[in-house]
């Protein structure tokens, strides 16, 4: 059993259930590498501001450097004892230094430091969000130009509805990736306060520097409010929310790509590298890849709901209810991110068939509108023109055939004002007549191609601060 830094006021030692109970380093040993870096910095500013003598702020941070190595090495074993990552360093320090270990905690608690080490987390965790979202645009964006002609069938209500350029299809996801990378970069802005100097919970009387310490550790503003600070994690609230979006989409995608790739569909192929086979079965090629994305959605949801709910009784300011903020935090940000990129492999890889597509967007009376928007255009009011090409519907399907099997007289019986053109109807032509702004006409959708490429081109990726210790003492060396 190691005593513990707070022992002064126990008598009894932490019954072993207790402390395994109340420990969190099993999960926020993830965060030893913001924890090192936070200290080396407060312990600079602290040495710079006089609050500690120079020379001991040095040996601090000399200590931190060597116990990061030593965590780098896997040569830290972390136990429950520890009870978590920040005074895990702490000890950890101590073995290096002594008792000058235990000034590095002057004018600092657990609750802004966790504070403190959860932004850093957020702030990376976010900038690779960012850039693994704009890589599965880039493959969207590549997927488009592929199939800026290549007619697919469109849906509403799992119903053929409409044909679509396969290109707008892609480009719809393109759309809702645009707004879960603004959502990433609301969520950074607030993500990027810098709490240390809320002390436990009312401040900490020293004078600190706490605009150096946000500038060394990249941050662009301090926060104003103590109580606040150590209490506040809407920021991770704004992620998973914004990850919870991120991944609804991800997974309305799987279920189209879980379709789609069924002989009933039969409109894509899955690259072998991205399908998965039966123990049993020998034919199954399955889109397990497509299928945990969807699944995995629900734990990314519920983890979202965990926190609001682990947030919505608690009265200010810390309370040890806020350890269990991270498990979830992690389990999301891991998720979230392998799932983009899996997702940018999948797509890439995967085979368009074409033919069938366009076979499918062909039937099904998808063209139904189109023959009704001709007779509006020879001056029949639209109702009446959906009726009349309704009834031709109904007759057509009594009689087993598609529009485009029907004869004139057949067409004529339903409304004298068709044509001998209007058999002639295509879905290209279809798809053609939608030149309206965001809709699916060749010219519009490249139009949307080029207009999603420079998007590309101009996001800019979000700043992620350079965090090795070691680098932070040659930067902070004055
Ligand atoms: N491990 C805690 C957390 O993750 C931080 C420590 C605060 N503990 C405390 N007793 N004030 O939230």
């Amino acid at each position: 059993m190691t005593t513990k830094p707070w022992s002064g006021r126990f008598e009894k030692e932490t019954d072993p259930q207790v402390e395994a109970f109340t420990a969190s380093i099993q999960v926020d040993q993830r965060l030893a590498r913001h924890d090192i870096a936070g200290s080396v910095v407060h312990a600079r500013m602290l040495g710079r501001q006089k609050i500690i003598p120079a020379t001991e702020a040095t040996a601090i941070v000399q200590g931190l450097a060597e116990v990061w190595q030593d965590i780098q090495a896997g040569a830290v074993q972390f136990s429950p004892a520890m009870e978590d990552i920040h005074m895990a360093v702490e000890a950890l320090l101590a073995e290096k230094i002594g008792p000058v270990a235990g000034k590095l905690h002057t004018a600092r608690s657990r609750n802004d430091q966790v504070a403190l080490d959860i932004r850093l987390f957020t702030r990376e965790a976010i900038a690779a969000t960012v850039e693994a979202i704009r890589e599965l645009q880039a493959v969207l964006v590549r997927l488009a130009e592929q199939h800026g002609h290549t007619i697919f069938p469109g849906y509403t209500h799992l119903q053929r509805a409409q044909p679509v350029l396969l290109a707008h299809h892609f480009l719809a996801y393109f759309e809702m990736l645009q707004r879960d990378q603004a959502r990433f970069r609301e969520a950074y802005a607030r993500a990027d306060v810098m709490p240390l100097g809320s002390g436990a919970l009312a401040g900490v009387p020293y004078p600190l520097d706490r605009a150096w310490v946000a500038q060394q550790l990249g941050f662009s503003q301090v926060t104003t409010n103590s109580l606040d600070a150590v209490s506040d994690r809407d920021f991770l609230l704004e992620y998973q929310a914004a990850a919870s979006i991120c991944m609804l989409h991800l997974s309305r995608l799987a279920e189209e790509i879980v379709l789609w790739s069924t002989p009933e569909f039969g409109y894509i192929e899955l690259d072998d590298a991205y399908a998965t086979g039966s123990s049993i079965m020998p034919q199954k090629k399955n889109p397990d890849v497509a299928e945990l994305v969807r699944g995995k959605t629900g734990q990314v949801f519920g983890h979202l709901l965990g926190l609001l709910t682990l947030l919505k009784g608690l009265p200010l300011s810390y309370n040890r209810d806020m350890q269990e903020d991270k498990p979830g935090f992690f389990a999301t940000a891991d998720t979230l991110l392998a799932s983009l990129r899996v997702f940018a492999g999948m797509l890439a890889t995967m085979k368009v068939n074409r033919t069938r597509a366009r076979e499918a967007a062909g039937k099904g009376y998808a063209l139904a509108t189109d023959l009704a928007d001709f007779l509006v255009r020879r001056g029949l009011p639209f109702r009446e023109a959906h009726r009349c090409v309704g009834e031709l519907v109904r007759y057509a399907a009594s009689q087993d055939k598609q529009l485009h099997d029907l004869t004139l007289e057949e067409y004529q019986r339903h409304s004298s004002l068709f044509t001998s053109d209007d058999l002639g109807l295509t879905a290209e032509m279809s798809v053609a007549a939608r030149n309206v702004l965001g809709g699916t006409a060749p010219g519009q959708v490249a139009a949307q191609i080029a207009a999603a490429r420079r998007a590309l081109e101009e996001a800019r990726p979000l700043p992620a601060p350079d965090l090795d210790p070691r680098h932070l003492i040659d930067r902070t060396a004055s």
